[in-house]
């Protein structure tokens, strides 16, 4: 089978995880941890790194830190990883989700933005200005923009739609390391940028996240309220209620050596974007997501649309060649169907009913991305 994205483990993984073994140096101190997180700070163009247990936590502590809290509001789109509105609820905010621009697959920012004229209403509360959803009365505190597939929509608009409506942006890049908008990195554009690095990204961990910020008390917060809230070094003194969400040294080691390998990865992937996108155009019904040319994209997971998703599915799957679907639209989960959901022709649902993903992992030979060509061709030559 070839596999839909694992992981390219070529570099010095092995040298440093013995480092650590070698040295005792496993757990939740080393100094792999701080390497990393500065590697990856550097990388997005952020001054601070706080690395976590992975993503999921990153978001939650990114979005605290931002000050959402029960009964807030926080913008999301409508297709996305689970993990984005998990890290919503834990907080006890609730989302308001944002059907999305069925060429490019990111929230549709015009939507949003009406939405935002007709149903805010600008109040200020102790000197500060924030916009309140006219129906509930709540507050909408911060709109975190998911870069889907490692593409990104545009972060200008955003970025004045949360200036118009006082919005904090934390930027759900996980799958978006190593993709720009106008020459600047994912992560960069908002309060906080959130990376994975769980398995099938473009590198990993094995399991882990970093948070970015610009804003040095911010970052000493993270770092804070990801080591349980600990204030000496000496004594069991703690200032808040704190969470255990480091990243252990012998991950961070794993990281170090996948940082390394980073730009020769990021540029397999292109290859493999560019490979897929001539092979595979004018084949059938296929239709590719689109990539504004204000977007370097990292290429993350090759997905594309057709109507016949759901046959292609099994057949690539029957024939060696993993395949996925999209992820299920969030107001059609359970959780969420009570929540708001801003749309006006359900884009969401058509983008899931035809999208599929096939295999994209950053050590993809050529012959494997031949052999998922040739599977795919096959499969339409036979409708
Ligand atoms: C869009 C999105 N958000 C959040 C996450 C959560 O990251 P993690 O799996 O590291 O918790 C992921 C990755 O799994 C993701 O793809």
């Amino acid at each position: 089978m070839i596999p839909l994205s694992v992981p390219f483990l070529n570099g010095n993984e092995w040298k440093y995880v013995k480092d650590c073994l070698d040295t005792g140096w496993i757990s939740s101190a080393g100094s792999y941890v701080n390497q990393f997180e500065q590697q990856v700070a550097a990388y997005a163009g952020a001054k601070y790194g706080i690395a976590c247990m992975n993503g999921t936590v990153g978001l939650h502590i990114a979005q605290m830190l931002s000050g959402v809290s029960t009964g807030d509001y926080v913008i999301a789109p409508n297709i996305t990883f689970i993990a984005t509105l998990n890290a919503i609820k834990y907080t006890g905010a609730s989302p308001i989700l944002i059907d999305l621009n069925p060429k490019t697959w990111q929230m549709d920012l015009n939507l949003l933005e009406s939405y935002l004229k007709e149903n805010t209403i600008e109040k200020e509360v102790e000197g500060i200005f924030y916009s309140f959803h006219k129906l509930t009365n709540k507050r909408i505190k911060a709109i975190m923009p998911v870069h889907v597939l490692g593409n990104i929509g545009d972060m200008h608009h955003l970025q004045e739609i949360a200036t118009t409506f006082h919005l904090d942006i934390i930027e759900d890049s996980t799958e978006a390391l190593g993709s720009l908008f106008k020459g600047k990195h994912a992560g960069s554009f908002g309060k906080f940028g959130v990376f994975s690095f769980n398995g099938n990204k473009i590198i990993s961990t094995g399991g882990g996240g970093v948070i970015v910020t610009n804003d040095e008390e911010l970052a000493k917060k993270a770092k804070h309220l990801t080591t349980q809230a600990k204030v000496s070094a000496m004594e069991y003194i703690h200032d808040e209620i704190g969470y255990n969400y480091r990243l252990v040294n012998v991950l961070a080691a794993i990281g170090v050596a996948q940082m390394e390998e980073f730009p020769v990865l990021l540029e397999n992937k292109k290859r493999m974007d560019q490979f897929y996108r001539s092979e595979l155009s004018g084949i059938g019904d296929i239709e590719f997501q689109l990539v504004s040319p204000d977007v370097e994209a990292n290429c993350w997971l090759f997905t594309f649309k057709t109507q016949h998703m759901r046959e292609l599915l099994s057949y690539l799957n029957d024939n060696g060649v993993q395949s996925r679907p999209f992820w299920v639209p969030m107001n059609q989960l359970e959780m969420f169907k009570e929540d708001i959901y801003v749309s006006m022709d359900d884009h969401s649902n058509q983008v899931y009913q035809t999208s599929i993903s096939i295999p994209s992992s950053a050590g993809i030979t050529l012959a494997e991305m031949e052999t998922v060509v040739k599977t795919i061709k096959s499969f339409y030559s036979a409708l």
